[in-house]
């Protein structure tokens, strides 16, 4: 067997919100692989800090601004990465703004929510997507989540504050989902492969009767740690899943197969 498959030395790596629960894990088993990894969000100071821990590592990794929700700000990005690096061989889209509180959250950050995750997730498979078709290679990975897959389940919520989920989430996650398709289809002849990997509850000490409850309709057992994503990345970025693209891919512990 080739041992090279799952390589990304020598590769030029975008990952979107590369400071967040899921982020910071991402950030660290990426700049591990020995791949140029730019990190990008609207908090630089934040990814600053998550670059030089990395750089003192020994990898490779470059903070940069971007408001995805502004076409302006992504396009800039577009022209930064570009005139420095090249055209990307692997983009991470994992940033997520979350501003609707509720089921019966405001319209206005149903639209806001929109317009970062919806039309800004867009817009990256748009400009940096197009850049590595005319490049005729690269991988897209999109960060879904088991609640673009199934509908909120609200049982494991009794007796806690936290069942009150917002629509916009369902439905953005849903719709990457088969964005992902779309954008597979479209750069699939340049030899572009588009995939969604869609990640479980990360454990961040929710309260109990949740975690239990959680936990025990996974088949592992447990919720997600840092280090649960990022293989499943590395896979899908490297010539492993060379003939791979189009699907989804729960990272879940088996929750959506119960
Ligand atoms: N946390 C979970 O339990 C969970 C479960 C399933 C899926 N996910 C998915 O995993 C991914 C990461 O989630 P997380 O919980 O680590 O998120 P997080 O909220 O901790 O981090 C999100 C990141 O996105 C960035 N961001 C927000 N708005 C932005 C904008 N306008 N432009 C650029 N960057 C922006 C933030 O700066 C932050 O770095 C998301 O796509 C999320 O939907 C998370």
């Amino acid at each position: 067997m080739q041992t090279d498959l799952f390589s990304l030395r020598d590769k030029t790596l975008l990952l979107t919100g590369g400071a967040g629960l899921y982020g910071r894990g991402l950030s660290s088993m990426l700049a591990q692989t020995g791949a140029t990894l730019i990190l990008a969000a609207r908090d630089v100071a934040k990814l600053q800090v998550v670059a030089d821990e990395e750089t003192k590592k020994g990898n490779h990794v470059f903070a940069e601004a971007l408001d995805q929700g502004d076409e302006s700000s992504v396009m800039a990005l577009h022209e930064r990465i570009n005139a420095q690096f090249g055209a990307l061989h692997g983009l991470v889209n994992n940033a997520v703004l979350r501003p609707m509180k509720g089921a019966n959250g405001a319209v206005e950050q149903f639209a806001d929510s929109m317009r970062v995750n919806a039309t800004g997730v867009m817009l990256m498979h748009r400009h940096f997507g197009q850049t590595m078709a005319n490049a005729g290679r690269g991988s897209i990975v999109n960060i879904g989540s088991i609640q673009g897959m199934i509908g909120p389940s609200y049982e494991l919520y009794t007796g806690t504050d936290m069942g009150d989920m917002p629509p916009d989430y369902f439905f953005h996650k849903g719709g990457m989902e088969n964005l992902t398709r779309f954008y597979a289809a479209l750069y699939g002849p340049k030899s572009v492969r588009v995939n969604c990997l869609s990640p479980g509850g990360f454990f961040n000490n929710q309260p109990e009767p949740f975690l239990s409850r959680y936990c025990e309709h996974t088949m592992l057992n447990r919720m997600a740690d840092a280090d649960d994503l990022g293989g499943a990345v590395i896979f899908l970025l490297s010539d492993a899943s060379r003939y791979i693209t189009g699907v989804n891919l729960p990272v879940d512990g088996g929750y959506t197969a119960k």
